[in-house]
């Protein structure tokens, strides 16, 4: 099962599906609690572990991927703590952007509550203790990525501004590589290419989890016929509706709330 705030960690299961393409998938989607970026700390702390014992009781599934940076650096180990299957979290890819940087200087992108995680400080010392780490939160991106997601036109200059505080930061063209920290932002990755003052290269976890996937489900049977993927979302309203088309493009033909 993949769980994120809305439809961002459909980038992760694209990846997934790719290595795993006879698994049977549920995507979960808090859409009441969209979007994750503006909430506190606690209250996405007690959200997210309640909703998934929710969701496992329901489903039963066999393995959990949180895909989804702020749920991950803020509740990871408190889910891990209350189910008894395996959790995959999905946390800033700074380790990968360090090992690849030329420039020792690198971007992360993401919601306004994952940058200011501890969990990203340590990633940040532990792999990158010799890079200048830029981080920038975007209150907008996510939301714009679902809108882009529902077929809405979303103007040029909204991504624009969304991405050029990271920029600023930098001074000059010196950061070569950015984190997409939330799973929102790759599905919009070339409106952000459209809009960024100078090349760089963004970066994320989806490939590296789709291998822990694999690998922690390598011992399993799946069945032979595989019936519709599901997609349960917390509120089913119009915006969701919306969003049935590009669910059904990326494998989910049933849906479902909770
Ligand atoms: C959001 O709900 O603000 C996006 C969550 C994320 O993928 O970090």
């Amino acid at each position: 099962m993949f769980f994120d705030s809305g439809v961002g960690g459909l980038s992760v299961l694209d990846e997934t599906r790719k290595q795993l393409p006879q698994a049977r998938f549920i995507y979960a989607a808090d859409s009441a609690g969209f979007p994750y970026g503006a909430r506190q700390d606690a209250e996405i702390a007690a959200r997210v572990p309640a909703l998934l014992g929710r969701l496992t009781e329901r489903y039963r599934p066999r393995l959990i991927v949180i895909a989804c940076n702020t749920a991950s650096t803020i509740a990871l180990a408190a889910v891990r703590a209350a189910l008894d299957l395996p959790i995959v979290g999905t946390v800033p890819a700074i380790k990968p952007a360090a090992e690849q940087s030329l420039s020792r200087v690198i971007g992360v992108l993401g919601t306004e509550a994952t940058v200011r995680q501890r969990y990203v400080d340590d990633l940040a010392a532990r792999y990158a203790g010799d890079c200048r780490v830029l981080r920038h939160g975007s209150a907008t991106l996510a939301g714009l990525a679902e809108a882009r997601l529902r077929g809405e036109a979303v103007p040029p200059s909204a991504f624009r501004d969304a991405v050029v505080p990271l920029f600023e930061q930098s001074g000059g063209d010196s950061m070569d590589i950015v984190v997409n920290a939330c799973t929102h932002f790759p599905l919009v990755t070339p409106d952000l290419m459209a809009v960024i003052p100078h090349r760089v290269r963004f970066i994320d976890g989806a490939a590296g989890i789709a291998r822990r996937v694999a690998y922690l489900t390598r011992d399993q049977q799946w069945p032979d016929q595989t019936g519709d993927d599901i997609a349960v979302f917390t509120r089913w309203g119009d915006s969701e509706r919306a969003l049935t088309p590009a669910l059904k493009r990326h494998g989910l033909h049933h849906f479902e709330s909770i």
